[in-house]
């Protein structure tokens, strides 16, 4: 396959999305942003802004004129209609599209049809069905939890509290990768397009279980005092689709599925043991990193 050179990034101003068009700017890409509205100081001094209708393929089709590669980070609502996205790439001639999922268990056969992950396979399925047809390629990255998720909230330890919730008895697995790795993964994907063609790719920087960062925390602050608490991921799992049926499919919910799935180790596959980590030149941490950011947010 051809060199990719030049990228659009949509969703470039969210969460994720600023971390990864940063890797794609560093990386050498003529980067492209494509938002819904310009916002000051929001992008890369060079990289090109565009605003653009997601609803129009019009619209995009006109944007991704010239364009190589997509990168989609948009957030959890804007998923659905990728579509529209992956149309206008086919219409203007882009050879990879890379769509917004950057999961932990969001490639699970087992979720398909649960809701948030049902719509990640929508879009899978329709570029799979677009790859077959030799309209486009495709790759998507799974990436595990993001560690600045798993260390700035209360998910692992309630590091601030001293308490801990443990998901079954703390030693679910889990993958994790920071963002700024998963935005070098990315940049990774598109400069070895022939080897990251329509596949998942996998990476993950450590795996984690509660146990192990507890281990760790007790054994740099023995005199800290950890509150306990235990749930099931299946009551979680449990509850969660009881109120979807309920027709509740407000944050909370969709927050306990989370939970309740991408938290629940290897029933799901939520830790990857075979990983693409040396092709995407991720350096994966040791014990001793992972003891520095658990001491970090013990002071
Ligand atoms: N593995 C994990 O732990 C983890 C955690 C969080 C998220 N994720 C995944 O990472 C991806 C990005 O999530 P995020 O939290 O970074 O997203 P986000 O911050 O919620 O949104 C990203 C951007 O999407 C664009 N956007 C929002 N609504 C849109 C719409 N209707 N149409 C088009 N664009 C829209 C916005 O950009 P503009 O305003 O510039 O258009 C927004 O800044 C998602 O796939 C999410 O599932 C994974």
């Amino acid at each position: 396959m051809a060199e990719i050179k030049s990228v659009a990034i949509a969703g470039a101003t969210g969460t994720l999305g600023p971390h990864v068009l940063k890797a794609l700017v560093n990386a050498g890409f003529q980067v492209t942003v494509l938002t819904r509205s310009k916002k000051p100081g929001a992008s890369d001094a060079n990289a090109k802004v565009l605003e653009v209708d997601f609803a129009s393929v019009e619209s995009l089709t006109t944007a991704l004129k010239d364009i190589d590669a997509v990168v989609s980070t948009v957030g959890g609502t804007a998923i659905d209609g990728q579509t529209i996205l992956i149309d206008a790439a086919i219409a203007a001639g882009v050879k990879r599209f890379i769509p917004s999922e950057y999961g932990t268990v969001t490639t699970s056969p087992k979720l398909e049809t649960y809701p948030l992950y049902s719509s990640m396979t929508k879009i899978r399925k329709y570029l799979q069905e677009k790859a077959s047809a030799g309209k486009l390629t495709w790759t998507v990255l799974a990436c595990g939890c993001f560690l600045e998720f798993l260390f700035g909230t209360p998910t692992l330890l309630d590091f601030a509290n001293h308490k801990v919730n443990l998901y079954d008895e703390g030693d679910n697995r889990m993958s994790s990768t920071s963002m700024v790795n998963i935005g070098k993964a990315i940049a990774a994907i598109l400069k070895n397009p022939d080897a990251t063609k329509d596949k998942v790719v996998y990476t993950s920087e450590v795996i984690l279980t509660q146990n192990k960062v507890l281990g760790f925390a007790k054994e740099l602050k023995p005199e800290i005092k950890w509150e306990i608490t235990k749930v099931q991921t299946s009551v979680l799992r449990k509850e969660s689709l009881e109120a979807f049926g309920a027709g509740d499919f407000s944050m909370p919910v969709m927050m306990k599925l989370l939970a309740g799935t991408a938290l629940a180790g290897d029933l799901y596959g939520g830790a990857y043991d075979q990983t693409d980590n040396e092709l995407l030149g991720i350096k994966e941490l040791t014990g001793e990193d992972v003891k520095k950011l658990v001491a970090e947010k013990l002071v």
